[in-house]
């Protein structure tokens, strides 16, 4: 094949054969088709879109173009979960020990921030010690013996993925579905679980923008899943505001321990409890609701997670440090300037702040201040009188009046009550 042609077909709205996405994808990784080429198609296809099975053939020649973990090893169903991403996420913090306390083994490798969304491996390296490099046996023994493992994805993970997904990144390719869904998905499969659960999260803070793109989304990955014998459910949840209070690095932690230890909210509990039956589900094992949850009150849960933080060397017995507030040179308290219902915190905007105050990466280089971020004390649908507390900003760094404005602008109080449920449907 020559490069050109295969431009040339996608642009004018032909379809590949698996032969050509094997030499397509293979040529780009070991170099021999060259960015310049490879972003004109990504172009391409951004335009004329790929068929199912064009998906298909492209998430497997992924796959193939690096290392498949093999996790045989460990007994049982193993069980894996995705979030497309977000603001506040630290749902796999609280919910990969909530599974594994069920007796579930969970081996997830997870990524990093970038932009206005927090990635769990730099939350996670805020714990003191915190080790997210393992060697393949390492990763299969501490699950075996600890039943959870979460850190970082290996170098040799769909080697295709690392080239492409950051030459989308500055081509403005990223935010489009065939792509999206083969680049999640051959990194699953290549990440060896049997079952995977994909929160795909919508909304103004998410990829998808509205719910049609996340349900397309959503069908696109379970079908992908489900055609390679790995049983996957999607959840679309609500990223239009942030997840949870806490917005940053440490103090998501923090927010996930004291979740662990029974202090959560209750709708969020819920939340996570949800998440966790149907993870639960996918490895046989049925559990309701309060059960899950009883689990997150009798510190069965939180176990797990010093389990897993003591076999990745991570100082847990720092509790007081993890749980205490964040330690900055600046904090701005929030007010709130009418009385009402909050009906917005938009989750893109907050995110932004949160980066600017040091929690967050505005290019890949950049470094993180695990301390800086922002507590919310009030969420959509919360009453508020005038003055009412509605949010912390931290940062090491002075915190400009125009950052306080750029974060009163994405708040807004009205006379109308909104309600913001956090799971929006179920693709099975
Ligand atoms: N997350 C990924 O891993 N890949 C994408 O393409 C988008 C989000």
């Amino acid at each position: 094949y020559r490069m050109v042609d295969l431009i040339q077909k996608k642009r004018d709205g032909g379809h590949f054969e698996k032969a050509e996405i094997d030499w397509l994808i293979s040529g780009y990784t070991t170099g021999e088709v060259p960015d310049y080429q490879m972003a004109a198609l990504a172009m391409a296809i951004y335009f004329k879109g790929m068929t199912t099975e064009e998906t298909a053939n492209l998430t497997m020649a992924m796959v193939k173009s690096g290392k498949e973990f093999d996790l045989s090893a460990i007994p049982g169903v193993k069980v894996d979960k995705h979030s497309t991403g977000g603001v506040g996420d630290k749902v796999t913090i609280i919910l990969a020990p909530l599974v594994a306390s069920f007796d579930v083994p969970v081996a997830k490798m997870s990524g990093r921030g970038l932009g206005h969304t927090g990635g769990t491996l730099d939350k996670l390296e805020s714990i003191p010690g915190f080790e997210i490099e393992k060697t393949e046996e390492d990763f299969i023994s501490q699950v075996k013996d600890s039943g959870i493992a979460v850190i970082g994805q290996s170098d040799d993970l769909v080697k295709a993925d690392k080239l492409l997904y950051a030459l989308r990144d500055v081509t403005a390719t990223v935010d489009i579905i065939p792509l999206i869904a083969s680049s999640i998905m051959s990194k699953k499969i290549a990440s060896g679980s049997n079952a995977i659960l994909l929160d795909v999260t919508v909304g103004d803070g998410a990829f998808m923008k509205n719910i049609e793109d996340a349900r397309l989304l959503a069908r696109t990955m379970v079908d992908l899943g489900k055609a390679v014998g790995r049983e996957t459910v999607a959840v679309l949840t609500n990223m239009n505001q942030p997840l949870g209070y806490a917005i940053g690095n440490r103090n998501e932690i923090t927010e996930a321990v004291n979740t662990l230890n029974g202090k959560g909210t209750s709708e969020f509990r819920h939340f996570i409890a949800e998440l966790a039956q149907i993870m639960l589900g996918l490895a046989g094992v049925e559990k309701t609701v309060p059960e899950i949850i009883e689990n997150l009150d009798n510190g069965k849960a939180y176990a797990k997670f010093l389990a897993m933080c003591e076999a990745q060397h991570g100082d847990a017995t720092a509790f007081n440090h993890l749980t205490a507030e964040l330690n900055v040179a600046h904090t701005v308290e929030i007010h709130a300037e009418r009385e009402g219902y909050i009906t917005q915190e938009k989750a893109m905007g907050v995110g932004i702040v949160a980066m600017k105050l040091g929690a967050g990466r505005a290019t890949k280089a950049d470094t993180i201040d695990f301390e800086a971020g922002i507590n919310l004390a009030k969420k959509v649908g919360d009453f508020v009188k005038k003055g009412d507390l509605i949010a912390t900003l931290y940062s090491n760094q002075e915190i400009s009046s125009e950052l306080i404005a750029e974060f009163k602008d994405n708040i807004e109080i009205s006379d109308q009550q909104v309600h913001a449920p956090e799971i929006l449907e179920v693709i099975r």
